[in-house]
């Protein structure tokens, strides 16, 4: 009977609202990317998919939240990069990172620019690392917690130059910049999805990207190898999951929906504005999201683990 309820389930299904969860702040990065995907797959769905915000801990509330989610599909997880830093990063976890969750596909890989006030002294990267060394005890950066991925860069950035800094830990990088740009903060790191409206209007000043080559939308911003630091590079990939034990069908529909999504010619527009670009359909799989995540718990582990960054 189970087998033939569950077959029935997945049959009309969506056949309620979704819930996508957020695991940081409304208006950061990371809701950017989701609200875009959620209304595109919503209309392929034919349900509405409400986004919900549920920030703290570097984004490990939000995806706790959602491995102890009903399996049914309609509670899902949009995440970053940090679903993959934070299984080093957390001693514990409130879920296991491996075995909590099943895989629709990856959405989006965003560049990540380090930003500051825009009346922050240091004219470029090689004066922003020598103010920031001289000036080591006053100057303040910005985060959205252990696990995020302005976490991820700031610990790079801090690891390159061998100098730990205060930093100001947010929900979320949408409130952070809001404390940027209102210079309450003096720099952080932080994606091309959440800085470039900002760098684009003089709101907050912009000294590298942490890309390879330079991002379309932001052709004056050089890269950090450019700029003299290289090796400072990192691309924050997303990811949608849902509750491991979700019916194979159910999973079936989500990621023929995003990929659907992934073509949507609105969202790829939006994303070539906001420094990014969709991912491919092979990517848009839950077996390479599945891959992506395993390699990048083993490729970022060493790293975390020489930084001495842990929270307890
Ligand atoms: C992050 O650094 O991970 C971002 O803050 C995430 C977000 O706010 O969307």
């Amino acid at each position: 009977v189970a087998s033939g309820f569950g077959q029935a389930q997945a049959q009309d299904y969506p056949s309620r609202p979704i819930t996508m969860i957020v695991p940081f702040s409304a208006g950061g990065p990371t809701d950017t990317v989701t609200r875009l995907v959620a209304e595109a797959m919503g209309k392929d769905l034919g349900q509405q998919i409400v986004v919900e915000n549920v920030g703290g801990a570097g984004g490990t509330l939000g995806a706790g939240r959602v491995a102890k989610a009903d399996k049914d599909g309609y509670t899902l997880l949009l995440h970053h990069i940090g679903m993959a830093t934070s299984a080093t990063l957390y001693r514990k976890l409130p879920y296991d990172t491996l075995n909590a969750f099943d895989y629709v596909g990856l959405v989006t890989d965003v560049p990540m620019t380090l930003v500051a006030r825009s009346d922050f002294e240091p004219k470029d990267l090689k004066g922003l690392i020598e103010y920031v060394k001289t000036n080591k005890d006053k100057v303040t950066y910005a985060n959205a917690g252990v696990g995020a991925a302005s976490h991820l860069c700031g610990m790079l950035f801090m690891s390159k130059i061998e100098t730990p800094l205060t930093t100001v830990p947010y929900k979320g990088t949408g409130p952070a910049m809001t404390d940027l740009v209102g210079k309450q903060v003096d720099f952080m790191c932080d994606q091309t999805t959440n800085t470039t409206n900002q760098i684009k209007s003089g709101k907050i000043k912009a000294y590298v990207t942490t890309t390879k080559q330079r991002v379309a939308s932001l052709p004056d911003i050089p890269t950090a190898e450019e700029a003299g630091l290289p090796g400072f590079e990192v691309g924050i990939w997303h990811g949608i999951y849902a509750p491991k034990g979700t019916s194979p069908e159910i999973i079936k529909k989500l990621t023929a929906s995003l990929q659907k999504a992934l073509k949507d010619p609105t969202v790829v527009q939006r994303f070539a504005d906001l420094g990014t670009q969709p991912s491919s359909e092979a990517d848009a799989t839950p077996d390479a999201l599945k891959a992506k995540l395993t390699s990048e718990i083993d490729r970022w582990a060493p790293v975390i683990k020489a930084a001495g960054v842990y929270a307890d």
